[in-house]
């Protein structure tokens, strides 16, 4: 069970409860884990993730800004729905804001939880869903946005002009 944010010591990102033991001991002799701190930045926290991509010119003052935005949990979810004339919801959709350090700090939605009633599917709602959530991105500074989705509904996320992208790779719990 994941603590939260709350929870962890005001210079760590997350609570140092959830480092794994196991993982601890198993580390080279000397070597340590923990949650990323406020001043990483003078530790090469960045270097590192260039070996990954592209981080572009992040100052310490914008590590600092985006780390204590990731601590305050900022900008994540939004949740819209889709009523009929009946003020009954027929369709509901979600947008999460996730923010990074690489790509300039860049900023990615996650589509989640797509859905319209079965007796409503058909009448453009999914499409007015993603499109609602597509310009809550566009509005909150996101460079993309992405989504799992099954081959099933490959066509319907076509018809919203996206495309494939990538694979999902899974842990389940
Ligand atoms: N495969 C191919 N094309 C499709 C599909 C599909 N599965 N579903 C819809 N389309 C097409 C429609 O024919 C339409 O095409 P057109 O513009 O040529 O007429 C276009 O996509 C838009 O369709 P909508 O009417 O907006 O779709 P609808 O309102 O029925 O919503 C949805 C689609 C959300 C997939 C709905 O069927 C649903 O709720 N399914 C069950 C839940 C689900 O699978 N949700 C998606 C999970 S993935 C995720 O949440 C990230």
């Amino acid at each position: 069970m994941a603590a939260t944010n709350g929870t962890a010591p005001t210079d760590t990102l997350f609570s140092p409860s959830l480092i794994s033991p196991s993982v601890s001991s198993a580390l080279p002799s000397g070597y340590s884990i923990r949650p990323l701190q406020r001043g990483d930045f003078d530790f090469g926290f960045l270097d590192v993730l260039r070996v990954l991509t592209h981080v572009g010119d992040v100052s310490k003052e914008d590590f600092e800004k985006r780390w204590d935005e990731m601590k305050a949990g900022a900008g994540g979810y939004h949740v819209l729905v889709i009523l009929d004339g009946e003020e009954k919801i027929v369709g509901t959709g979600a947008l999460i804001v996730e923010r990074k350090f690489i790509h300039h700090l860049g900023v990615v939605g996650h589509i989640e939880d797509i859905a319209v009633s079965k007796d409503q599917q058909g009448k453009k709602l999914g499409l007015r869903i993603i499109q609602a959530l597509d310009f809550v991105a566009e509005n909150t500074g996101c460079y993309k946005t992405i989504l799992d989705c099954s081959e099933a509904n490959e066509g319907f996320y076509v018809k919203c002009g996206f495309k494939r992208a990538a694979l999902e790779m899974a842990h389940y719990y």
